[in-house]
């Protein structure tokens, strides 16, 4: 099998940033997109490391799967194994921002508004794309709502990456929740291919296929 003895890392799913003991931001992220990845390229001969945030999705056997709830979690988990892999796709929808502090008790409801005050997490694709070495193969995601193709290849450039996977949800049965998604993808010389809206299994193949293609 073309990836036999390869080491492969993928995030996926959202992550949960507590406010107190019993609330927490998150977003709509099922990781659909990500355990259909991490199957394909298992089925490719991989060995595949799922790091997962909060998700109802279930991994197969034969796909390692590490279960984190924060940013901060996820990012510990990832930079753990990132030395020994060989290829990284980075599905998850991590939160940018979570509170600075985490009320130990309930917040209580009051009369006035309440203000939280937000932090920024650390953008674990981007850390890991500054210590990548040559060999290593590192996949982001672009969901944008705007100008898309543009940030889509800014994120490619500024966070190191050798190939960015761009679905915009201003496309019909692409984003989020669906089964269906729809994809652009740029690698580092900016060749953008254009894909029809597919299975999300389906989008892991083409995405599979992508990777093999750049395969050093
Ligand atoms: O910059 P933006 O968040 O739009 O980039 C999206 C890409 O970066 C995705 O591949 C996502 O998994 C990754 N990301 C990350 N850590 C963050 C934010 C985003 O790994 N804190």
């Amino acid at each position: 099998l073309p990836l036999n003895g390869k080491k492969v890392m993928v995030t996926a799913g959202p992550t949960y940033e507590a406010i107190d003991p019993v609330r927490f931001i998150g977003n709509h992220s099922s990781g659909k997109m990500g355990f259909a990845l991490a199957d394909e390229l298992a089925k490719l001969g991989a060995d595949v490391t799922l790091i997962a945030g909060p998700t109802a999705q279930k991994s197969n056997a034969y796909v390692k799967r590490i279960d984190v709830v924060s940013a901060e979690e996820m990012l510990n988990a990832c930079t753990s194994i990132f030395s020994e892999t060989d290829i990284t796709v980075m599905c998850a929808a991590v939160a940018d921002y979570r509170p600075k502090i985490i009320a130990s008790q309930k917040i209580k409801k009051q009369e006035s508004a309440l203000v939280l005050e937000l932090e920024k997490t650390v953008d674990i694709l981007a850390t890991l794309g500054k210590n990548k070495r040559e060999s290593q193969i590192l996949v982001g995601f672009a969901l944008e709502t705007n100008d898309e193709e543009n940030y889509a290849k800014g994120k490619l450039e500024k966070k190191n990456l050798d190939l960015v996977v761009l679905n915009s949800l201003n496309d019909q049965g692409a984003g989020f929740k669906a089964d269906t998604n729809k994809i652009t993808i740029f690698n580092k010389a900016l060749e953008r291919t254009l894909f029809e809206l597919k299975s999300k299994t389906e989008v892991a193949k083409d995405i599979c296929t992508a990777i093999l293609k750049i395969i050093k």
